[in-house]
């Protein structure tokens, strides 16, 4: 894409109202954070999920229309155990179909939940789960073709909890005391304070971004956390932002685990960067009793582009803070620049945290090393390329971003529900090569097995601290080492796709099969 088409599109959407966010109302932070309810995921029946309409108000007063699992927005907090078969039911009772994905899980093409096991209203799909993945958590959504994304952002998701009674968890693991899940997710609120989601052509190229951040389906949230060791499990649920979390104060924590467990040991850092659909398990010491907040740099379009003129960081020529759109001051409204501007200098409040009395039991110390689980996955025998496509002959048919059409794809063609992409051998450890055109950042995600990242932009990627994965940044090219152990038929096939839930709506998706 031209320069030229950058500019006319940060322009027009300059008038696109979804984008004009009036303050009328307040945000109020610092309500209590929402400790999703668990459902304990044990055989036999019972296990039964509704997908339901509700309202919730994130701002007092303003009623949003939302849909959810059971719950009014979101879903339980799902927890199965290793080694188990687990039934779980899901009943449709929305008006349009849906799907229920759980993604991350190793389960066969048919439990998958991707968008061949849609079911309508009124129908109830009912999976029987055999649970044969390390302790890790895990993100369940709907997966309906070309509407995940308003689905998701409804509320149809929430988190997974996979337990291994083989290991013994050597981490705070007391749910609700000193072991907190905490879905990320940003919204747009109506000059009422509802909840919108409308798509500008900004959002229908870098996906959708709120203005808002809400943790557990509350605005900026407080948590009191015990004094000493506390985990948090952190899902970036959102469509499409990207987060670069820190601590106001600067403090180190340690991350645990990443998208399919544990790792092999926990890993010092001072901020974390999580895209769309990836998971990591930290562990903070709160033993200091001081408060302190959870904030993310705003990664704008700035950060979303790669390389040269759209690098990386706040300063992009085009769509940065003081680049040629004009520095903030002219342009007005905040909300608006935080929509479309690169990094800006604020840093976003995602939670705060008070501390209480010392947890009554837990560990005080970090291990040195964690169970994880790693079988190796030798050399691959096959190489495959996948390309992320801005662009498809669909794309150009229907206009530079107008219509609902299959714009986006990967190899060059949008994603068809009844074409399979790729076939593949079970047991057969590969190597993909994933990359992206436009300079564009993306993610890719692979169903029904986790993967080693082996080599990004050029460089070699120590896998190992960075762990099991099914979502990756693709900024460049990037190698994944993957094997499948479970099958996934025609019918039934397994997904990959970029999780930026608009683009992946658009088309950038593709799928296979595992015999
Ligand atoms: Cu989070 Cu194909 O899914
Ligand atoms: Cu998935
Ligand atoms: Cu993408």
């Amino acid at each position: 894409m031209r320069r030229r088409e950058f500019l006319s599109l940060a322009a027009a959407s300059l008038a696109t109202p979804a984008l004009n966010i009036s303050r009328a109302w307040a945000a109020e932070p610092g309500a209590p954070l929402l400790i999703p309810e668990v459902m304990d995921i044990a055989p036999g029946a019972g296990n039964a999920l509704d997908a339901i309409r509700g309202t919730r108000d994130f701002i007092a007063g303003a009623a949003s229309e939302t849909w959810g699992y059971s719950q009014e927005y979101l879903g339980p907090l799902l927890r199965f155990r290793r080694g188990r078969i687990a039934n779980i039911s899901v009943t449709n009772r929305l008006d349009e179909p849906i799907t229920a994905h759980w993604h991350g899980m190793h389960v066969p093409g048919y439990l998958d939940g991707g968008p061949q096991l849609a079911f309508g209203p009124g129908e109830t799909w009912a999976p029987e789960l055999p649970i044969d993945h390390p302790a890790a958590t895990l993100f369940y959504h709907s997966h309906i073709h070309g509407r995940t994304g308003p689905q998701v952002y409804r509320g149809l998701a929430g988190m997974i909890i996979i337990d291994d009674p083989g290991i013994k968890d050597p981490l705070p693991h007391d749910y609700g005391v000193n072991d907190f899940p905490l879905i990320v997710q940003d919204r747009r609120f109506d000059r009422s304070g509802r909840m919108i989601y409308g798509l500008g052509m900004m959002d229908r190229m870098h996906g959708f971004r709120g203005d808002q951040i809400l943790v557990n389906g509350v605005v900026r949230p407080k948590l009191t956390v015990p004094a000493g060791l506390v985990r948090l499990r952190i899902l970036n649920a959102s469509n499409a932002r990207v987060y670069d979390f820190r601590f106001t104060d600067g403090r180190q924590f340690h991350q645990v685990a990443s998208d399919g467990g544990l790792l092999d040991r926990p890993l010092a850092m001072a901020s974390l960067q999580l895209d769309g659909a990836e998971r990591a398990e930290i562990v903070v010491d709160f033993s200091d009793r001081s408060p302190v907040s959870l904030v993310s740099r705003d990664i704008g379009m700035g950060g979303m582009m790669n390389g040269g003129m759209m690098g990386d960081g706040g300063g992009s020529m085009m769509m940065g803070d003081r680049g040629m759109m004009g520095d903030r001051g002219r342009m007005g409204d905040r909300g608006m620049m935080m929509g479309m501007g690169g990094n800006s200098g604020t840093p976003l409040e995602i939670m705060s945290f008070d501390v209480g009395e010392a947890a009554p039991a837990g560990p005080t110390r970090l291990p040195t090393s964690l169970p994880s689980d790693a079988p190796a996955l030798g050399d691959p025998v096959r190489r495959r390329d996948f390309t992320l496509n801005m662009h498809t002959r669909g794309m150009m048919r229907g206009g530079m971003m107008g219509g609902d059409g299959q714009m986006m794809g990967i190899n060059g063609e949008p994603y068809v529900m009844d074409r399979i992409d790729e076939t593949i051998r079970a047991g057969e450890t590969e190597l993909w090569r994933i990359n992206t055109d436009m300079m564009m950042r993306h993610t890719f995600h692979v169903h029904g097995t986790s993967f080693r990242v082996v080599r990004q932009n050029g460089r070699p990627v120590d896998s190992a601290r960075i762990g099991w994965k099914d979502v990756v940044r693709v900024q460049g090219p990037t190698e994944i080492l993957l094997r499948f152990d479970k099958l996934a038929s025609e019918e039934t096939p397994f997904m990959y796709h970029c999780h930026i839930l608009e683009h992946e709506d658009v088309g950038m998706m593709g799928q296979f099969t595992v015999t």
